[in-house]
């Protein structure tokens, strides 16, 4: 950990740590290789010969011995130096000067202090009346709410029971003075500019730490109806709720571990709107979930939000103000966006937010499918840019919005994205407005009785393409309880002559012989077409899907996957960004209807199929 803060402006000690490029500092003692985002070595303060030392971009921690540190502890620990010489050094490399202490930053590093410890205490008070018999209502309504003991504790909850001077007078117990109290925002300050009574009573109180875990206010709900419904402490010198995030500490914590514990659900950054949406996230093992403190998101929270993940989740509510929320957060994200700085969007079904979602029936499955059906930035900006200009809009209505799709572009600072995101825009502006009834391919392929598919191939079939095709009839030979969910699409494609009649003849061989035959016994399938004439080509589909273009075993990336998700993955492939855009719609319609459980088993295949496809997984 960091040694006692010398009394140094904080300002200057977060800069230097910003310009200190930590990766490059430790690779100069310790041999790092690339882990994902991060970097990992051998731990040079404990001998390994397997690596458990991670560098972050802010801090190192090694999950071998536990050492944890930044820039400054870095240099303190290696080099044995004491703060001051480290903060010399490190000062000196990146060409900052290392400010005089001034008598004013060291009062105030002392007040700080003071100020945390008051907190501490208030916290452990707060804590202890939710377990004593009066805090019995207070415990029953996080009950009752589905709050556990687990999450209890590990947020450190509790009460602040009604009477007047309660903790006035333990806390004075203990030393803490009304103005230390004040100080810290537990109690108001009179128009005299004297403490005058305490802020929270009759209220669950929910603990507020910064990013490093340092408690620095609180939040309380009342039980009741009373206004406001939550109250938050005031602005002091720790807690400024335009800079901090609820939940971050942990999220953080969670998102850096090697690999999160429990990944049946999705490990991503998630940001909610309120407290409870938090705590229930995580109690759910969503433990990337975050809020801010009832304001809408500021450019400094998502320079944190940015600091754990290239591209958090928002999740909003299905409603008015969620689109409000929605257009407020990107237009202060677009002038601060980079290539590895985005936003995903994700609507919640009206009245629902994640507390209420997670507590309904398979809540966690409909959260998970939410989630993963976020979508980008670049796609949700056209979407509420181009809300209200219907598709058979006039050419001033068309002239402005594309004047607003290219102004939002333009918002955008790093030039290169900018140029691209005017591209994305202004493609979509096209393909809704110029190819109105006219192009094909606007047509969905799943719409049924359209007539012709809207599905375009190239005119001479690569050798990449016939291979996904032969992988989508083997998938199908081999298993064919698929085709329950699958035939439609299958139908829909268009195929070379040879390959569209094996189809047919597996689609009626099956419906013959029933489904369920089929799926029992794939070898009846097979003797079957060999019947039918067609045993060589069912065959040779197989051998040419399940080997390799060029020597050696074929691995699609994806051979545990289920088949469903692999034909999926390779129908996907023949579709390219049409497919993901439409289970995208899927996933959003869905939404909307109050995300049934059931449907969601049919949609994750191709949700997951979808997810590797824009990746650039092409599955060859
Ligand atoms: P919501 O009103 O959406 O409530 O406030 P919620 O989080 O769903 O709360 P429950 O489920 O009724 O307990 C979202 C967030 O807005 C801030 C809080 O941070 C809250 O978590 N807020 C809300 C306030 O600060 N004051 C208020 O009076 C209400
Ligand atoms: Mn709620």
């Amino acid at each position: 950990m960091l040694a006692p803060a010398m009394a140094l402006d904080p300002a200057f000690l977060e800069e230097l740590r910003a310009r200190t490029p930590l990766a490059s500092l430790i690779g100069r003692r310790v041999k790092l290789a690339r882990s994902g985002r991060n970097w990992k070595g051998c731990c040079p303060f404990h001998g390994e010969k397997t690596p458990s030392f991670y560098v972050y971009d802010d801090h190192f921690h090694c999950f071998g011995c536990g050492v944890h540190g930044d820039a400054i502890s870095f240099v303190m620990q290696m080099d044995g130096r004491s703060f001051p010489e480290a903060v010399q050094q490190l000062a000196g490399e990146v060409g900052l000067d290392v400010p005089q202490p001034t008598r004013e930053a060291r009062e105030q590093a002392v007040r700080k202090r003071g100020l945390e410890e008051v907190l501490e205490a208030a916290q452990q008070v707060f804590a202890r009346h939710l377990q004593e018999p009066a805090g019995r209502t207070a415990r029953d309504y996080l009950r009752q709410r589905g709050v556990s003991d687990e999450m209890i504790q590990s947020f450190g909850l509790g009460w602040a029971p009604e009477g007047r001077g309660t903790l006035t007078s333990i806390l004075g117990g203990q030393g803490i003075t009304p103005e230390m109290m004040a100080e810290a925002g537990l109690m108001r300050f009179g128009e005299d500019g004297r403490p005058n009574g305490e802020l929270f009573r009759g209220r669950v109180m929910f603990p507020i730490r910064d990013r490093r875990g340092t408690l620095v206010s609180f939040g309380a709900r009342t039980m009741g109806d009373h206004q406001p419904k939550y109250l938050n402490g005031p602005e002091t010198g720790l807690f400024s709720k335009r800079r901090l995030l609820f939940g971050y500490d942990r999220a953080r914590a969670a998102l850096r571990a090697p690999k999160a514990s429990r990944d049946d659900v999705p490990s991503d950054l998630i940001v909610v709107e309120g407290y409870m949406d938090v705590i229930a996230l995580h109690q759910a093992g969503f433990s990337g979930a975050v809020a801010p403190l009832g304001t809408a998101l500021t450019a400094d929270q998502l320079e944190m939000l940015w600091q754990s993940s290239s591209s958090p989740v928002l999740c909003l509510d299905g409603d008015a103000a969620g689109r409000r929320a929605a257009v407020r957060a990107t237009t202060t994200a677009l002038p601060l966006l980079s290539m590895d700085r985005s936003l995903r969007l994700c609507m919640l079904p009206e009245g629902e937010d994640p507390d209420s979602l997670l507590r309904s029936g398979d809540g966690r499955m409909r959260m998970a499918g939410l989630l993963a059906g976020a979508r980008p930035l670049s796609e949700v900006l056209f979407d509420l840019l181009a809300e209200g200009t219907p598709p058979d809009a006039g050419p001033e209505a068309r002239a402005a919005l594309r004047k607003s799709l290219t102004e939002a572009a333009e918002q955008i600072t790093d030039k290169t994205l900018a140029s691209e995101y005017r591209t994305t825009l202004l493609d979509r502006f096209f393909a809704v407005f110029r190819q109105r009834g006219r192009s094909p391919s606007s047509r969905k392929w799943t719409e049924k009785g359209g007539g012709k598919a809207g599905v375009i191939l190239p005119a001479v079939e690569s050798d990449a393409v016939m291979q996904r095709q032969s992988m989508l009839a083997a998938l199908v030979l081999k298993d064919p309880s698929v085709l329950g969910s699958v035939e439609d699409a299958w139908c829909q494609l268009d195929l070379p002559e040879s390959m569209a009649e094996l189809r047919a003849a597996v689609l009626d061989l099956v419906h013959e012989m029933g489904s369920s035959t089929a799926e029992e016994d794939p070898e009846k399938l097979m003797q079957a077409l060999a019947e039918e004439g067609l045993g060589e080509q069912a065959t040779s589909v197989l051998r040419s899907a399940f080997l390799p273009l060029t020597g050696g075993m074929r691995n699609d990336g994806m051979t545990d996957a289920p088949a469903i998700s692999r034909w999926w993955h390779f129908f996907g492939t023949l579709n390219g960004p049409a497919f993901v855009a439409e289970v995208r719609r899927e996933i959003e319609a869905w939404t909307a209807r109050g995300c049934e459980p059931e449907e969601w088993e049919r949609l994750r295949p191709r949700l997951e199929a979808a997810e590797r496809i824009r990746r650039g997984d092409d599955g060859l």
